[in-house]
C-alpha cells in the first residue's frame, strides 16, 4: 500500500514539475533566465519611481524582480506558473526578507498565477522576457489596459505592434532591451 502511495506521489511531483513547465511554454515562454550581466541595464531602463507598481510577467527564479526591488522603493508583483522557478523565487524572497534586505518586506509579492489573468491597469511599469509568440498574444491586452504614462520593458524580443521609445543594445553581441511608453 505504501509503495502505491509513493508511486502516486512521485507521479504527481513529476506532473507538477514538467506539466507546469510545458504549460508555461505553451502559454507564453519556457523558463530561460535573463543574463545576470543584463540585470543592471533592465533596471536602469525601467526608470521606476518611488511607490510605483511594477509587474514582472513570468518572474522565473525572481532574479529580475528582486534586483529591481533592491534598487527601487516601489511595489513589485511577479507572476509565475512554472513550479520549480516559482519555488526558487519564493525561497529567495524569504531569505532576502528575513535575513538580508529587510527593507524589501511587504513590497514584493510573487504569485503563482497566470499573468493573462492579471489586471495591467494597476501597473505603472511591466517588465518581461517572453517569446515573440507570447508577446503577440499580449498585444491587445496592453492596448486595452495600460494606463497613461505607464511603461513596458521587453528583454530580447520587440513587440511588433508598438514603436519603442528606447532600445538598449550597447554592443553588437548584447541582448536588446526595448522600452515602450503609453
Ligand atoms: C524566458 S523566462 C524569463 C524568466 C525571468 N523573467 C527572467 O528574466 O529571468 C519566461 C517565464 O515566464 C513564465 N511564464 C510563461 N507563461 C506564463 C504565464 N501565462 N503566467 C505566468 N508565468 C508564465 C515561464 O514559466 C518562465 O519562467
Amino acid at each position: 500500500m505504501s509503495e502505491l502511495f509513493f508511486h502516486f506521489g512521485l507521479l504527481l511531483l513529476i506532473l507538477l514539475v514538467f506539466g507546469t513547465m510545458a504549460l508555461a511554454s505553451y502559454r507564453a515562454a519556457p523558463w530561460v533566465p535573463a543574463r545576470k550581466k543584463d540585470l543592471l541595464r533592465i533596471t536602469e531602463l525601467a526608470g521606476i519611481k518611488k511607490d510605483e507598481v511594477v509587474y514582472e510577467l513570468g518572474s522565473g527564479d525572481g532574479r529580475v524582480t528582486l534586483e529591481l526591488a533592491k534598487r527601487y522603493d516601489a511595489q513589485f508583483i511577479g507572476y509565475e506558473i512554472s513550479f520549480i522557478p516559482y519555488l526558487v523565487s519564493r525561497i529567495r524572497l524569504f531569505f532576502l526578507n528575513n535575513f538580508f534586505v529587510h527593507r524589501l518586506k511587504g513590497r514584493v509579492k510573487i504569485l503563482y498565477k497566470d499573468f493573462f489573468r492579471a489586471d495591467f491597469s494597476q501597473a505603472n511599469v511591466i517588465v518581461f522576457f517572453l517569446t515573440p509568440y507570447g508577446l503577440k498574444k499580449l498585444e491587445s491586452k496592453f492596448k486595452k489596459e495600460m494606463k497613461k504614462d505607464s511603461r513596458i520593458v521587453s528583454y530580447v524580443f520587440p513587440i511588433k505592434a508598438f514603436t519603442p521609445a528606447v532600445v538598449s543594445k550597447p554592443t553588437e553581441t548584447s541582448n536588446s532591451i526595448y522600452c515602450y511608453r503609453f
